[in-house]
């Protein structure tokens, strides 16, 4: 089936029958990345209330919050299991902190890309190996960059088919959900954290400032890590 086949497929279903018909459509590896954000745990209720024969997995980079990992306990035990974790490869961290620093990225965008390399990117290359089709929680109203996104694309970085199934979803959307199937959710988010990803790369933001403005938050940049383009 053709992307835009895909895109006109798939724009009909909800969110739960998009995630079983996929093993019709794919019958390599599915995976889906969660950084444990609300949108993302929208997509891991699904798949483990339903069971569905899709990996869960999430980027550890070593910094992430301690609300986030007591987040995973929690999903896990609730669900009864496993969300997976990559880590990065020991020898990049020990030189790169070696040589830059423990939070060199302050210094840099450069140094803060390499760290966002070494400890999300290349262990999401390995994560993605042999995968079909890789499930993200992006939604369209995050960023501009995010808005020209659609529900099935080509990723050309890692060379993989990528599935944002809430592309569409506004943020009520999610909260609704979350609330209706009452799913565990990061008790940062009540603090004034919206976008949460690595501790000291995160911070609160105030209620008329744009969702992402706690991200990384000291720089002009486009403030995408690589994962999603640059
Ligand atoms: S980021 O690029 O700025 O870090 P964001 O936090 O908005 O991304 O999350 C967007 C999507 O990227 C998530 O829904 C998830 O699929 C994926 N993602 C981001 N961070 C991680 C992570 N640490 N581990 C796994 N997936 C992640
Ligand atoms: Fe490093 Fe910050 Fe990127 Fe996390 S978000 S990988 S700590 S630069």
């Amino acid at each position: 089936m053709t992307i835009s086949e895909l895109n006109s497929k798939y724009s009909k279903l909800d969110l739960t029958s998009a995630l079983k018909t996929l093993k019709d459509d794919f019958r390599n590896k599915i995976v889906f990345s969660t950084s444990l954000g609300q949108e993302d745990q929208v997509i891991t209720d699904v798949i483990f209330r339903n069971q569905l024969k899709i990996e869960v997995f999430t980027l550890d980079t070593g910094r992430l919050f301690q609300e986030t990992y007591e987040l995973i306990d929690r999903t896990n035990a609730k669900y009864n299991q496993r969300i997976n974790a990559y880590f990065p490869d020991n020898q990049l961290v020990e030189e790169f902190v070696k040589t830059k620093g423990f939070n060199s990225f302050y210094e840099s965008v450069e140094n803060r890309k390499e760290c966002c390399k070494i400890r999300k990117i290349i262990p999401l290359r390995r994560a993605l190996q042999d995968t079909e089709i890789w499930i993200t929680g992006l939604r369209a109203e995050q960023s501009e960059n995010r808005a020209e996104m659609a529900l099935f694309e080509w990723d050309e970085n890692f060379k993989t088919i990528k599935f944002n199934p809430l592309i569409n979803w506004s943020l009520n959307e999610v909260l609704e959900y979350l609330k209706q199937n009452k799913v565990p959710d990061n008790p940062l988010h009540k603090k004034g954290f919206i976008s949460i990803g690595c501790q000291p790369c995160t911070r609160a933001i105030a209620t008329d400032e744009h969702p992402r403005a706690g991200r990384w938050w000291w720089e002009n940049s486009k403030k995408e890590c690589g994962l999603h383009g640059l």
